[in-house]
């Protein structure tokens, strides 16, 4: 079929004469499985093997472009989805284009320097000339045109090969099927496919009252379509073409610059972004530079920077190429995007622990691809320091994918009725009076067991996968069981009853069964999970794990001192008050309680071991271990009775050094402790060597 379909000389004949009869034969049978898969709902053979029919038709009818008529199957879009793209190699590669580093009016002189020396220009040489374009934010493609019809439309791919998207291009009204008669007998035509942002807003908003999936912005929704295996979806979505230069062409030599081929392929219907000029020398360029990076915001479309490209083709020629870059061209990017809104409220947000954190709620302001509505403000002296206001202007950030943020404010825009913000002195979710931590910025909320906000936060934490891991108890749901009263601390989750589920939102029979068996499920856990679910502050996963294998009891854990907390490799004062803290509260001994009456449990492995050799060894690790791997000697330590530290100190016993070891081995020679190798750790926990014998 495809590889049949070359022609060379003598065979030319023979073949033209099989194309002819195999196209329709084709044709015909290809429209046979499209009655029975979309009329009789019954196909015939698998989507695959129509894809390979689909695919012969295509490959012949692009050899014999001539033969291609109007009905053919292979210009009707919408057809059925094709199970995966065919590869296409680019004629002439696809190539990428180099970025300069400097955002500033600067990068433009640092091109045109590089330009200028590469080109071996003496100083006092006339300036070089450039065409300056936008830089789409959308998807490159490549259209194969023959004898001015469209065979071929693909992706970039990596620059060398790339995808057969030739149907979902069809749908585009800015791509052209069939070319004017002066176009040459062979022309690929390189561009954007790109989405208009109020496009893509009035789509969202069918979208959104139709119940399907939104696009996240233009660019995802220009590439996202193109890269559907089914046409109907790129036929509905508001995508748009610009074309910007060429790839192979046979007789299409009639002009000399960048500029001219700009203007032939507007010519020949394509669409050609009018913002663009020929520019002489870097100032221009700066300008051009400058001058879009005003308009963007009523441009209706993303361009995240300009292209400037040598306008001389042949100058391009001469300069060519380093590795897929050309010479001659570079991106000359706009620093991170920022836009302008006001900040309409200073809300206060109650994290698990209490923690009162100020956020902005901004109008809805449009900014590197994304809708934005909040901006955190950190705490109360970033807030006070950068002195944001309810009613400012400000210009928020977004750069790259990271969460937006408040660059700065306008103050000339400032209201004059705008007073300077302050905390409250009482939470918002609970009335309780909140207290500022000494040698902090953090304020916290005193409510600790009344707080609706720290109540959800300390479930949603006791519930999820790493700590009690229940199924099903989610943020909605949380939310409605404290704000019902139905759960007010972690202990109630073990109290309610399918009568209590009954009557929360979105909740059937099914679930609420799902639920309860998950709770009860919950009930079997291990000491190092029960002790990180209480959401005790600053005892998180490890320090758990830590306190769980040193304690091995909740009575002794409740009863502990501090100098035996101290003794826990990596705990210090901080987290050791933190826990005589949280035990001295009679309010949290009273819910531990009730977890406990509910029928929470946990085995004890470190302690059941108290007999095992290395019984209270504290052990680090550092490097590569190649055959336990640092998981599993970590578990085999621990199941042996010994400790995991994470850091070398004067409580260490060992230091398991693997290959590359960091710098915990150099502390170890430094403090004397002992260093062995991954097999004398093996001896160890087999028994065949003893600690004493060791040291
Ligand atoms: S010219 C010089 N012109 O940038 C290398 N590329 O091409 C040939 N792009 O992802 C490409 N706007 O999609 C060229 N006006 C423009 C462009 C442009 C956007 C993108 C293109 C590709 C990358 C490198």
């Amino acid at each position: 079929m495809a590889s049949g379909a070359k022609k060379t000389g003598m065979e030319s004949d023979e073949e033209e004469c099989r194309a002819a009869e195999r196209i329709p034969a084709l044709r015909e049978e290809i429209k046979r499985h499209d009655h029975a898969y979309y009329e009789l709902d019954n196909p015939l053979i698998s989507d695959a093997e129509y894809d390979a029919l689909f695919r012969e038709l295509q490959a012949w009818e692009s050899a014999h472009p001539h033969l291609i008529t109007p009905d053919s199957p292979t210009q009707r879009v919408g057809g059925r989805p094709l199970e995966a793209f065919a590869k296409v190699i680019h004629a002439t590669p696809m190539l990428s284009i180099q970025t300069e580093t400097d955002t500033s009016a600067e990068g433009a002189s640092a091109f045109d320097a590089r330009v200028r020396r590469e080109l071996e220009l003496p100083d006092d040489a006339p300036e070089v000339e450039y065409t300056a374009e936008l830089k789409f934010d959308g998807l490159a493609i490549s259209l194969r045109y023959e004898r001015g019809i469209l065979i071929q439309g693909a992706t970039r791919g990596d620059g060398a090969v790339g995808e057969d998207v030739t149907q979902n291009l069809k749908t585009l009204r800015d791509i052209p099927l069939t070319l004017p008669n002066a176009a040459p007998p062979l022309l690929e035509v390189r561009g954007e496919v790109y989405m208009r942002r109020d496009d893509l807003a009035r789509y969202n908003e069918r979208a959104r009252a139709q119940g399907e999936k939104l696009l996240v912005n233009p660019r995802n929704g220009a590439a996202g379509s193109i890269r559907q295996l089914n046409p109907a979806v790129a036929g509905k979505r508001p995508l748009r073409f610009f074309a910007y230069g060429t790839g192979v062409s046979e007789g299409w030599t009639a002009f000399k610059t960048q500029h001219e081929l700009l203007l032939a392929l507007a010519a020949l219907g394509f669409p050609v972004c009018e913002y663009r000029e020929v520019a002489r020398g870097a100032a221009a360029l700066a300008q051009f530079h400058a001058r879009m990076a005003a308009l963007r915001a009523t441009i209706p479309f993303d361009f995240d920077g300009v292209v400037y490209k040598i306008n001389d083709l042949a100058l391009q020629r001469r300069l060519g190429f380093r590795s897929r870059e050309p010479r001659w061209a570079v991106a000359h990017k706009y620093p991170a995007e920022e836009a302008a809104t006001v900040v309409e409220e200073i809300l206060i947000q109650v994290g698990r622990t209490g923690a009162l954190t100020p956020v902005a709620r901004l109008r809805p302001v449009f900014v590197g691809g994304v809708t934005v509505t909040h901006a955190t403000l950190h705490n109360e002296e970033e807030t006070r320091r950068r002195d944001v206001r309810v009613g400012d202007t400000v210009i928020v950030r977004r750069a790259g994918d990271v969460i937006p943020e408040i660059a700065r404010v306008v103050p000339e825009a400032r209201p004059e009725d705008a007073t300077p913000f302050s905390m409250p002195t009482v939470c918002p979710e609970c009335g309780s009076h909140v207290a500022r931590e000494e040698e902090n910025t953090v304020i916290r909320c005193s409510g600790g067991l009344v707080c609706p906000a720290q109540m959800k936060g300390a479930i949603l934490h006791f519930a999820q996968r790493r700590a009690m891991d229940i199924e099903g108890l989610g943020e909605k749901l949380i939310e409605q069981l404290v704000e019902c009263g139905k759960a007010r601390t972690v202990a109630d989750v073990y109290h309610l009853t399918r009568a209590d589920l009954a009557d929360l939102e979105r909740m059937g029979e099914k679930s609420a069964a799902n639920l309860l068996a998950a709770i009860e499920k919950s009930k079997k856990t291990t000491f190092e999970r029960f002790i990180f679910a209480l959401g005790i502050r600053h005892v998180g996963e490890s320090t758990a794990r830590d306190v769980a294998r040193s304690f091995g009891s909740l009575a002794r854990l409740r009863e502990a001192d501090l100098e035996s907390l101290l003794a826990i490799p990596d705990v210090g004062e901080t987290v050791a008050a933190s826990l005589i803290d949280f035990f001295a509260e009679p309010r949290n001994r009273a819910v531990v309680d009730r977890l406990v009456a509910a029928g929470i449990s946990w085995t004890d492995r470190a302690r059941e071991n108290t007999a095992g050799a290395l019984t209270g060894k504290v052990f680090v690790l550092t490097g590569v271990l190649p055959t336990l791997g640092r998981d599993a000697a970590r578990d085999q330590i621990l199941e042996a009775g010994a400790r995991v530290g994470s850091s070398v100190s004067g409580k260490t016993d060992y230091v398991v050094a693997g290959e590359n070891p960091g710098s915990k081995l150099d502390k170890a020679r430094e403090l004397g402790v002992p260093v062995i190798d991954e097999a004398e750790l093996i001896k160890l926990l087999r028994g065949e060597k003893t600690y004493e014998a060791d040291s």
